[in-house]
């Protein structure tokens, strides 16, 4: 049994190292697998209980992860899970043991046949997913500047659990607001 994290399969902010330390034990699994040696990988969602490892975890961190439709797992759960896995008799080599919200603001993609994107969130999206520009044309040049304005505001304020986007200052490098180059992407 291997203890993974669902961030090998999700990604996560500011986690490139650790998600691919994670995969590297999914993958060990597998190739066991292909030469029929027992191995499961276990790659956890969140747990609630704090750790070492997730003691570090801000609540603009723990919103972030909320918003993928990510819910931590009780020690309970987690334990009744790994039994599951442990004594039952599946022989995956990878199973996905994880707390799930059945609506969340943006699922990541592999996990939008279970977790439904609420629907204020996908209006945006798709609003904005229908190319920004598209909403672009027709504005003048002033309207324009201020509606790319409203947007980098609003997804600066979703990424950064900002509660006034209106409030974000235009001048003010990204990097102070506390994007890095990864949150920006
Ligand atoms: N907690 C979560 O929500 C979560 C979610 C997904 C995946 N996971 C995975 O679950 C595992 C345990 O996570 P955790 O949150 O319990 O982490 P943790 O609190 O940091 O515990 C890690 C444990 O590993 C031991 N350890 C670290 N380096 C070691 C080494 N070189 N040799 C032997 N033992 C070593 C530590 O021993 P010492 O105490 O002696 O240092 C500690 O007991 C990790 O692989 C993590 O990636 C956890």
């Amino acid at each position: 049994i291997l203890f993974s994290s669902i961030s090998g399969l999700l990604g996560g902010a500011a986690q490139a190292n650790y998600a691919a330390a994670n995969t590297f034990h999914d993958a060990l699994a597998h190739h066991r697998h292909t030469h029929n040696l027992p191995a499961t990988s276990l790659a956890w969602g969140l747990w609630a209980h704090t750790s070492t490892l997730t003691a570090d975890l801000t609540s603009v961190d723990q919103a972030r992860i909320r918003r993928t439709g990510l819910r931590p797992l009780t020690a309970d759960q987690a334990l009744a899970l790994f039994d599951a896995v442990a004594f039952g008799d599946a022989g995956l080599p990878l199973v996905v043991p994880t707390g799930l919200t059945s609506t969340a603001e943006a699922p990541p993609p592999l996990l939008r046949g279970v977790v439904r994107q609420t629907r204020r969130a996908a209006r945006t999206a798709s609003s904005a997913g229908s190319t920004p520009a598209a909403g672009f044309t027709g504005l003048t040049p002033e309207q324009r500047s201020a509606a790319l304005l409203d947007l980098v505001r609003t997804e600066v304020a979703t990424v950064l659990s900002h509660p006034h986007p209106h409030t974000i200052p235009p001048d003010r490098p990204l990097i102070e607001l506390g994007l890095d180059s990864l949150t920006a992407v």
